[in-house]
């Protein structure tokens, strides 16, 4: 696991760009695996501006993301396809029949519908290259505490904490999704790469917990110390409540010297 602390959002961002850029030009057919919420927004606006510089093509990348809100359409204002088209797709390239995002308006065999991502994801070629945020409950994806560290593509319900978060988006309480469509955590730990970026204060125990913690379905994202090749993308305040942090700064620091692809 790579810890890269880096002083503010900004530099996250920038930091984020960089490697999904880079990645992105040296296999341009691609398939990422993207990610809503506040987090990546400054990534994607980093994305597009290289994009709109003519420095950066989609037009080969497939994408598949993590989430969806059950019972929102894709024109509702606080879906993730609405957030995903308005702050990245509708700025790039990327072939809207290679985009996927599971469908909030499913009904009935919700099985059947999340196997079949499961074999879109499979179909692909798998995911290259997953952005993740985290909850200040420790969630990847909607992966609540609690999930199975191999869960698969599935119906979900959001636990208080993450309703709680999004009540203010919503106009009235009525409306806050209770369940969602995400990916599992098996899902996210069969990608060749993952990259977590996280934010703020608000985020440093999450953090610290998927860093440093034992690995327990209590904080989803401490299964990623069990994949090969995850990078944690963090600012100082996010970075806070970690006790290794001059260790990371070595480990990146040599990492530089040694073997600087896995920054790349
Ligand atoms: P945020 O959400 O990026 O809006 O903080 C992250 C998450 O809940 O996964």
């Amino acid at each position: 696991m790579l810890v890269v602390i880096k002083k503010d959002y900004e530099e996250v961002s920038r930091e984020a760009a960089r490697i999904v850029s880079a990645a992105v030009r040296s296999n341009p057919a691609i398939v990422l695996g993207l990610a809503t919420g506040s987090t990546p927004l400054g990534l994607y606006r980093e994305l597009i501006a290289l994009h709109r510089a003519g420095s950066l093509d989609f037009s080969r990348a497939t994408s598949f993301n993590l989430d969806e809100y059950l019972g929102l359409s894709p024109s509702h204002p606080q879906s993730f396809h609405y957030f995903m088209d308005r702050n990245f797709f509708s700025q790039i390239n990327l072939p809207s029949e290679r985009i996927h995002i599971p469908d909030g308006t499913i009904s009935g065999d919700y099985d059947a519908y999340c196997d079949r991502y499961e074999q879109a994801v499979k179909s692909a070629g798998g995911i290259d290259l997953q952005i993740l945020g985290i909850g200040r409950n420790g969630h990847v994806g909607f992966n609540e505490p609690t999930s199975s560290l191999a869960s698969r593509t599935r119906l979900k319900a959001l636990s208080h904490e993450t309703i709680e978060d999004n009540r203010h988006s919503f106009a009235s309480e009525s409306e806050v999704p209770k369940c969602a469509i995400t990916m599992g955590i098996g899902t996210i730990l069969d990608s060749r790469r993952v990259l977590l970026l996280a934010s703020g204060r608000s985020k440093a125990a999450a953090v610290a917990r998927a860093v440093e913690g034992p690995i327990t379905s209590s904080v989803s994202a401490s299964a990623l110390q069990m994949h090969a090749d995850v990078t944690f993308i963090i600012d100082e305040e996010a970075a806070y409540s970690l006790t290794q942090r001059e260790y990371y700064r070595h480990v990146l620091e040599m990492t530089k010297i040694f073997t600087p692809e896995r920054l790349s």
